[in-house]
């Protein structure tokens, strides 16, 4: 056991997060669209991949000026991912994160829209990174781009509308489940390796972090599966049972309950293990142990 206060330094990170988000969009805009782009994105959340950013960033000693602006646009892209997936041509979900989805408070256009502006503002900030500090910003920024698109989480909801729970293999599952939301938690992991000026040649680092990120990002769908069986929505801030209910293609529609926690608690065993390598090479991991705990218990 570690001695960190993982819910305090998570709460703290949150907070710088939040202060930078909510500049983003002005309060009371005229305009529809940016008032329900705000609504989604600042109507909670747990902030994992921003977090996550910000714990590996000071792991790395990194520069907060340049990796804050990233973390924040991340979670627009994350939050754009989360209005365009519950539209009714997607999953035809009501509730998200405690409140009512975007397109129910705002309608099925207005949230398409919204989706769309979050997305195109991150890149706005991310550019203008990329102008600020030169080829390793725009170097993480491309790697961003190519999480959130058709090779990451773009190509696994694709695949993910499109496959259903007694038609596909275990290596079509783990593509999915993969692509659309390990690539945006491993570009939360990576970006901080790119920019920084002193760590980013480290080669093992590399293959450390991105080992890290591809068990934590199957484990975290993984346990996103099972709480849509074993949660209720006054604690998960969205809609249970849906998976059973649309036959969706999901650890647990496909192995079961008990096959999916064996299968989550080897992926963390294995998390741990790229944790103690990325010890091993002279890095605290004090923080990041404290918050793969975390998300192995969560219950949200
Ligand atoms: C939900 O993500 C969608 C998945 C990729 C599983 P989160 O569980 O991080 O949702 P928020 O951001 O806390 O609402
Ligand atoms: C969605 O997966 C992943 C995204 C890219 C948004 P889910 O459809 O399982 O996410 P929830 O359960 O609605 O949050
Ligand atoms: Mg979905
Ligand atoms: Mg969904
Ligand atoms: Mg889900």
């Amino acid at each position: 056991m570690s001695n960190v206060d993982i819910k305090r330094e998570m709460s703290i990170y949150r907070d710088t997060v939040e202060n930078y988000l909510e500049g983003v969009f002005p309060e009371n805009s005229d305009d529809t669209t940016v008032r329900a782009a705000r609504y989604s994105l600042m109507v909670g959340g747990k902030r994992i991949r921003p977090v996550l950013m910000l714990m590996i960033s000071d792991m790395l000693c990194a520069d907060r000026e340049v990796i804050l602006p990233f973390a924040a646009a991340l979670e627009m892209i994350h939050t754009y991912s989360l209005i365009h997936d519950d539209l009714p041509c997607m999953d035809n979900d009501d509730l998200r994160r405690g409140m009512p989805t975007c397109h129910v408070r705002y309608g099925e256009a207005t949230a398409l829209l919204a989706g769309d502006l979050l997305l195109n503002s991150a890149f706005e900030i991310i550019l203008e990174q990329a102008i600020n500090y030169g080829a390793p910003a725009a170097l993480a920024g491309r790697f961003i781009a190519k999480s959130a698109g058709g090779t990451g989480m773009i190509g696994g909801q694709s695949l993910d509308i499109s496959s259903y729970s007694g038609t596909v293999t275990l290596d079509r599952l783990e593509e999915i489940q993969r692509k659309k939301t390990g690539a945006l938690l491993t570009a939360a992991i990576l970006t901080p390796f790119f920019t920084s000026e002193k760590h980013n040649a480290n080669q093992d680092l590399c293959v450390a972090l991105t080992e890290y990120a591809s068990h934590l990002g199957l484990s975290f769908q993984i346990k996103d599966d099972i709480l849509d069986v074993e949660s209720s929505p006054e604690v998960l801030g969205k809609s249970i049972g849906k998976d059973a209910a649309t036959d969706k293609a999901t650890f647990v529609t496909v192995y079961g309950l008990d096959g999916s926690k064996n299968r989550l608690s080897q992926e963390f065993d294995s998390a741990y293990a790229s944790i103690r390598t990325i010890e091993s090479l002279g890095f605290d991991t004090q923080i990041l142990t404290s918050f793969t705990d975390y998300l192995k218990g969560r219950t949200n």
